[in-house]
């Protein structure tokens, strides 16, 4: 059995889960004893915050406690730190592209700069002090470090974009807005940078920044697109890729998040075996690319979930069992 440390697991039960059911031994580490990921893995751990001089000490003490071969970082928290520390966590793999991309890709003005410069089509964008007269509006004052759909607003004439430059909280770029349908693409690519396989899905719904709603597709131009962005950008491992397809038929990139995507549950579903390749390259393995190999038409629509938990005596937490001694309460009607 392969030992798998997940950095930052959070909620990414779908995850943790996966990995364990393609046969690892999931170790899931998080500062907050009530992430619910830490409790569907088969050992936990806490670890200081990212920004803690001691994080990578912490996870490298686990990685030999639990002899672990692979670490996988679950969120654009730690990423850049965990990549960097890849001699640190030998013989563990990193899954993450060099610090270099991370950090790239983590600033969308950077990877704008970055895709232009390597023919990736991309919104024409500008710093706040650049946006020439002929730019096409509707535009989006967007934030250049962000998450989750946050501070991005939309501008529809230059008063508006003088407002909303004004107002946002947050170092920001502009960006032309798209005007096609949006899709991403789940990808993977091995330690090379050769890309695996490539995964289209629609955009049925998203709420905070994350798809709850998608649909798998074939569309051999979409695959095309996320392999050869995922192979120019030098990601490895899993990313995901946004782009849209605009009325011009150009397929301009938007975002690309060197990880497993929010919507992991959908690829997976589609036959991805994402967790296998996973695995695969941790025991040094050179998987062939299935390009385009994936079920399409599968639908994936998401819910929250809970997890109850009790103290276990020893100052830590355990999932609740529900064979109690006795009845908590007496139904109605019974004295
Ligand atoms: N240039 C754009 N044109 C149209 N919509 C956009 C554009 N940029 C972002 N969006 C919308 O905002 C969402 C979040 O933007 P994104 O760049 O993916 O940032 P993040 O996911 O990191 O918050 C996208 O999924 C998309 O729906
Ligand atoms: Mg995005």
């Amino acid at each position: 059995m392969t030992a798998v440390l997940f950095t930052c697991a959070g909620q990414r039960v779908d995850i943790v889960s996966a990995f364990g059911r393609a046969g690892a031994t999931t170790v899931a580490t998080d500062l907050d004893p009530l992430a619910p990921a830490l409790y569907h893995a088969d050992r936990r751990a806490l670890v200081p915050p990212v920004s803690d001089p001691g994080y990578v000490a912490a996870l490298a003490a686990l990685v030999a406690e639990h002899d672990v071969r692979l670490v996988v970082p679950l969120t654009d928290l730690d990423q850049e730190i965990v990549s960097a520390a890849r001699e640190a966590l030998e013989p563990a793999l990193v899954l993450a592209p060099t610090p270099n991309v991370c950090r790239t890709m983590g600033d969308k003005y950077l990877a704008h700069a970055f895709f232009s410069e390597h023919g990736i089509p991309s919104p024409r964008t500008w710093l706040p002090d650049d946006v020439p007269g002929d730019a096409r509006y509707p535009l989006l004052v967007k934030v250049r470090e962000g998450f989750g759909s946050r501070h991005i607003y939309r501008a529809d004439d230059p008063d508006e974009l003088d407002f909303h430059l004004r107002s946002t909280p947050v170092e920001s770029m502009v960006q032309e807005r798209c005007l096609g349908e949006e899709f991403s693409i789940d990808v993977f690519c091995d330690v090379g940078g050769r890309c695996l396989n490539a995964i289209p899905r629609s955009m049925i719904q998203s709420k905070g920044g994350e798809s709850i709603k998608g649909r798998s597709l074939a569309d051999g131009e979409l695959v095309e697109h996320g392999a050869s962005v995922a192979e120019t950008v030098g990601i490895v491992g899993p990313a995901n890729v946004q782009c849209f397809r605009e009325p011009d038929g150009s397929l301009p990139v938007t975002d690309v998040n060197p990880r497993f995507g929010g919507a992991f549950p959908l690829p997976l579903a589609a036959g991805s075996r994402y967790p296998e390749l996973a695995l695969a390259l941790a025991r040094g393995e050179r998987p062939e690319p299935r390009l385009g190999e994936f079920r399409e038409g599968i639908v994936m629509t998401r819910f929250f979930s809970d997890l109850c938990l009790v103290e276990d005596g020893n100052g830590g937490l355990v999932p609740f069992a529900e064979e109690l001694p006795h009845p908590i309460a007496v139904e109605p009607g019974e004295a």
